[in-house]
This record gives structure tokens, C-alpha cells and sequence, in this order.
């Protein structure tokens, strides 16, 4: 089960790591918001920083906040980027995507020194698969690439927004592919996803995580730099 009290102790930890003059990836997610929160509470108290937003929310977010943006036309390397994960292994491998910014939360998180992901304890796991693997794919021939996909043995559902299609912020769609009895090497497998013309990004991010912040239901979290 999520919880919002370690969520929110992960996000106000991760938020105690910025130093003055840092470039900083702000995440996406519940937890990736508290963050963005106290981010805001330290440059209101002087911290002076700029951060490049994973997704629209988190750019409106950080704006009404008064944390300078950087333009993605500019974006360059960061000095840390902070985001949330839906899950993680003992290796720090991770899926990500289920709020549907994968793909400029993958961007940001390659363009980062060092990515550090804040989560709650439910979002440990032995291993990758239980929740669905967001998949961008484009809008346009939608159903051939859901073919090609079903080929690989990767099938779920397009996500919605109530009775439409959801949209990305870059006017794509996501397919929440199930893996859950998927037994081979998920690697593997995201190679062969990746090559599939018409898929935009995978939400699985292999190598990147540096550290973690656990929050605790308790209201405590933990920096971690394995697990
Ligand atoms: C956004 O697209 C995701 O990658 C989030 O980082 C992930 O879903 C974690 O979200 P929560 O912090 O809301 O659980």
C-alpha cells in the first residue's frame, strides 16, 4: 500500500540534498511533489537553484512556486535529478511511467550527474513486472504497433483518461503492458521493445538510480545507496 506520510518524508529529504547553484531534474508523482514542495519552501527562504520539470504538472508546479525553469531547448547536464518510481529492485532497476511521464523522465534523468528516486516502501519489490510497464507509443498507426508489440509477448491495455485515450504531454499514447508472467530476461525484452518503430520510450529505467529515499508510513526516511 502507498502511503502519503513516507511520501511525503521521502520528497522533504530529497529536497534537503539541493545546494545552492544546482541544476535539478524535478520528478513527476506523488512523491516527486513533495519534493517539489519543500523545493520551493527552501528558494522562498533563499535557496537559489533552477530545475528543468519531467511533465507539464510539474513544470506548473514549480512555476507557481517561483523555481527558475530551465528550457528543454537548453537542457544540458544537471547536477541531480529527484524523481519517484512505481517500482524498484535490489539493484535499483526501476519501472516508471505509471503517472505518464516516462519519456521526459528519462530524458532528464540521462542529462543528470546523479538521479536519486524517492519512494515509499510499497514500491520495493524482488522484482520488475507486478505493475504494468508503461510503453509510449505514437498515436499514429496505433494498432500495428500494438501488433508488432503482441508479437514480442508484450500485451495490456491503451491507458484512458475516463472514456477517451489518455494523452502524454508530448500527444502520445501509453500502452500499460502486463509482465507479470513474463519469466525471461526483462532487459532483453526492452531491447527488442525499444526497436519496435512507433514506440516513443519504455518505462523501464536500467542504470540510472544512484541512491534511494525510502519514507517511512511512521513519517521518518532513509537515504540509502543500496538495497
Ligand atoms: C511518473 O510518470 C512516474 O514515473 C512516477 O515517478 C511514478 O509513477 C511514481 O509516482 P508516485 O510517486 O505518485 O507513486
Amino acid at each position: 500500500m502507498s502511503n502519503d506520510k513516507g511520501k511525503r518524508a521521502a520528497g522533504y529529504k530529497a529536497a534537503e540534498l539541493i545546494q545552492p547553484g544546482m541544476q535539478v531534474g524535478l520528478g513527476t508523482g506523488s512523491t516527486a511533489y513533495y519534493f517539489i514542495e519543500k523545493l520551493i519552501q527552501r528558494c522562498k527562504e533563499g535557496l537559489k537553484i533552477s530545475g528543468i520539470a519531467t511533465s507539464k504538472k510539474s513544470s506548473d508546479q514549480a512555476k507557481a512556486g517561483g523555481i527558475p525553469l530551465i528550457d528543454p531547448s537548453e537542457l544540458g547536464i544537471l547536477d541531480i535529478d529527484i524523481d519517484g518510481a512505481d517500482e524498484i529492485d535490489v539493484k535499483m532497476q526501476m519501472i516508471k511511467g505509471g503517472g505518464g511521464a516516462l519519456f521526459r523522465e528519462k530524458i532528464i534523468a540521462n542529462a543528470a550527474k546523479e538521479m536519486i528516486v524517492v519512494v515509499d516502501e510499497s514500491k520495493l519489490v524482488k522484482r520488475l513486472g507486478k505493475h504494468p510497464l508503461p510503453i509510449e507509443i505514437s498515436s499514429f498507426g496505433t494498432p500495428s504497433i500494438l501488433k508488432k508489440l503482441e508479437n514480442l509477448g508484450v500485451k495490456g491495455i491503451l491507458r484512458k483518461n475516463s472514456s477517451e485515450l489518455y494523452k502524454t504531454d508530448n500527444g502520445n499514447y501509453i500502452l500499460d503492458a502486463n509482465l507479470e508472467n513474463y519469466s525471461g530476461d526483462l532487459k532483453q525484452l526492452d531491447y527488442k521493445i525499444l526497436a519496435v518503430p512507433g514506440v516513443i520510450e519504455s518505462g523501464f529505467f536500467w542504470n540510472l538510480a544512484k541512491k534511494v529515499i525510502i519514507g517511512y508510513e511512521e513519517g521518518h526516511a532513509e537515504l540509502k545507496d543500496n538495497l
